[in-house]
């Protein structure tokens, strides 16, 4: 099981670092792709491919994997989310999640991305006098965000909530941030260091409006009433003297 997102933009690459200068965020040392292999097994070996939106399957006699060697420069890779070099804040305020870039698909326009691919990784939060979660906000951007395991800074599960293998979609210029209750729990918190490790999320964000499929919006799994997680949220102005 996963998740997979489609590019159909500029291939995708490491962003560039700006002021953080060589190294760091997600390193090209830690991309890992294959040396020529291949196996020699007689089929049938069903081959499936995607067209124009469709699959399509072709039967072979023998496994395709038949290839001795090649060159080029497009190669399948694996990468380790937890080998991510999280950069953040060591004074105060809360950086855009773009910090958390691994990869990203750019577009013609400077900060418009065809897809950033984001990684919420094992990190410590140590920012003085500041909110810890992400605050709320409206993105010009699109943000899918899955959980691949543990739990989310930003969301309790609760009933029907964010967990594993689930997946929250926020389309552009919608208002989100984090819920009710983690509100709440962060307020009250001691801004002591403080270590999240106990999940892996991670954001296809993208200059374009996500749909739903069909499939998707008549899921019986779907969420109802989501924006329930912001209902009581009190009002904290105050009447100066
Ligand atoms: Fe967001």
């Amino acid at each position: 099981r996963g998740y997979v997102c489609e590019n159909y933009g500029a291939p995708f690459r490491l962003p560039d670092l700006g002021p953080i200068g060589a190294n760091g965020l997600a390193n090209a040392r830690d991309f890992m792709a294959p040396v020529a292999a291949y196996e020699d097994v007689d089929g049938p070996v069903e081959v499936v491919n995607k067209f124009c939106g469709n699959l399509w399957t072709a039967t072979y006699d023998h496994s395709p994997l038949d290839v001795v060697a090649w060159h080029g420069n497009h190669v399948p890779y694996v990468y380790d989310l937890r080998r991510f070099n999280v950069i953040g804040t060591i004074s105060y305020d809360h950086p855009d999640p773009s910090v958390f870039t691994v990869l990203t698909s750019p577009s013609d326009t400077p900060g418009l991305a065809g897809i950033d691919f984001v990684v919420f990784a094992p990190r410590w939060l140590v920012g003085e006098d500041t909110f810890r979660p992400p605050y709320f906000h409206r993105n010009v951007m699109s943000e899918y965000m899955g959980l691949i395991e543990g739990a989310y800074d930003a969301k309790t599960a609760g009933e029907g909530g964010f967990v594993p293998g689930g997946g929250s979609l926020h389309n552009m210029m919608s208002a989100h941030g984090p819920d009710r209750e983690t509100f709440d729990r962060a307020s009250a918190a001691e801004l002591k260091p403080q270590k999240v490790d106990d999940g892996l999320a991670f954001m296809f964000e993208t200059r374009w409006p996500v749909t739903l499929t069909p499939h998707a919006a008549r899921a019986e799994h779907l969420q109802q009433r989501y924006d329930d997680v912001w209902q009581g949220l009190e009002r904290h102005f105050r009447l100066l003297p």
